[in-house]
C-alpha cells in the first residue's frame, strides 16, 4: 500500500482519482522540512524520512507559487510567506509589476527503498548541499548517526534514491477573487478564472499537483 504523507485528506482523495482503487492511504507524519531554493530536495529529503518511518512505499509532495519577475518568490517559502505576510500582501507586492506571470509548481517524491530503472523523470540521489542543510542523517560519509538515531552506515554513505515527478500550471497574479480553494488560490488566475473561482474538479484537472499525479500514476502502474 502506498502512503501519501500529508496532513490533508483532500490530497489523498485527489491522488485516489489517479491511482487504482484502494492503492493509496494517508500517512499523517510531520517530516522535517529543510530549507532549499528548489522544491525537489525538500520533497526528496521528506520522502527518505517518511520511508524510514513507514517502512514501505511513500509519496511526499512539496508545492509553491513562483512569481517570474520576483525571481520565483515566494517559491519554496510559499507556506512561510502565506503564514507571515498573507496573500493580500503578496498581491500588494505584485500589483505594480508590469509582468505578473506566475506558476504553481509541485514536486512529488516517491521512495520505496529500492533503485529505479532509467525514465525521463529524474531521480534524487541525495544532493550534497541539501544533505548538509538536513544534518548528519543524510550528510554522507561522516559516520555520525542521524539526529533521530536512524539511517544505517550504508544509507548515510549512499542516500536512498527518490524518484521525482514535477507538475506545473502557468497563470498570473491578480487582485483576490473567489471564495473556493485554499492558500494563494484567490490571487492566481489561469485561463481567465482564479483557482478560487473554480470548482474542485476543474481546478484538479489543470493544477500543478494534478499534472504531477498524472505523471506519477502512469509510471507507478508499472512499478
Ligand atoms: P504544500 O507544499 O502543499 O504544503 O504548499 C506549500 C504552500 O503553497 C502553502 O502556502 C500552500 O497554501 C501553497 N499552495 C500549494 N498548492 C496550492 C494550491 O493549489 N493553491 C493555493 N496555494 C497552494
Amino acid at each position: 500500500m502506498l502512503r501519501y504523507v500529508t496532513t490533508n485528506p483532500g490530497k489523498v482523495r485527489e491522488a485516489e482519482s489517479y491511482l487504482a482503487d484502494g492503492s493509496v492511504s494517508q500517512l499523517d507524519f510531520d517530516y522535517a522540512e529543510i530549507q532549499a531554493a528548489e522544491l525537489a530536495p525538500i520533497a526528496a529529503r521528506g520522502a527518505r524520512e517518511a520511508y524510514r518511518e513507514a517502512g514501505g512505499p511513500v509519496l511526499v509532495d512539496d508545492a509553491g507559487l513562483f512569481v517570474e519577475t520576483l525571481d520565483g518568490f515566494p517559491g519554496p517559502y510559499s507556506s512561510y510567506v502565506e503564514d507571515t505576510l498573507g496573500i493580500d500582501r503578496v498581491w500588494e507586492i505584485a500589483r505594480d509589476l508590469e509582468d505578473r506571470r506566475a506558476a504553481f509548481r509541485c514536486t512529488l517524491a516517491y521512495c520505496d527503498g529500492a533503485g529505479f530503472a532509467a525514465s525521463p523523470d529524474p531521480v534524487d540521489r541525495g544532493d550534497r548541499v541539501a544533505a548538509a542543510a538536513a544534518g548528519p542523517d543524510d550528510a554522507g560519509s561522516d559516520g555520525t548517526p542521524g539526529p533521530d538515531g536512524t539511517g544505517s552506515e550504508t544509507e548515510r554513505a549512499e542516500p536512498l534514491p527518490v524518484k521525482l515527478f514535477e507538475g506545473y500550471v502557468p497563470g498570473r497574479i491578480v487582485a483576490p477573487r473567489g471564495d473556493g480553494g485554499f492558500g494563494y488560490d484567490p490571487i492566481f488566475e489561469h485561463d481567465g478564472e482564479t483557482f478560487a473561482e473554480m470548482d474542485t474538479e476543474r481546478k484538479n484537472a489543470v493544477s500543478h499537483r494534478g499534472r504531477a499525479l498524472e505523471k506519477f500514476a502512469e509510471w507507478y502502474a508499472d512499478r
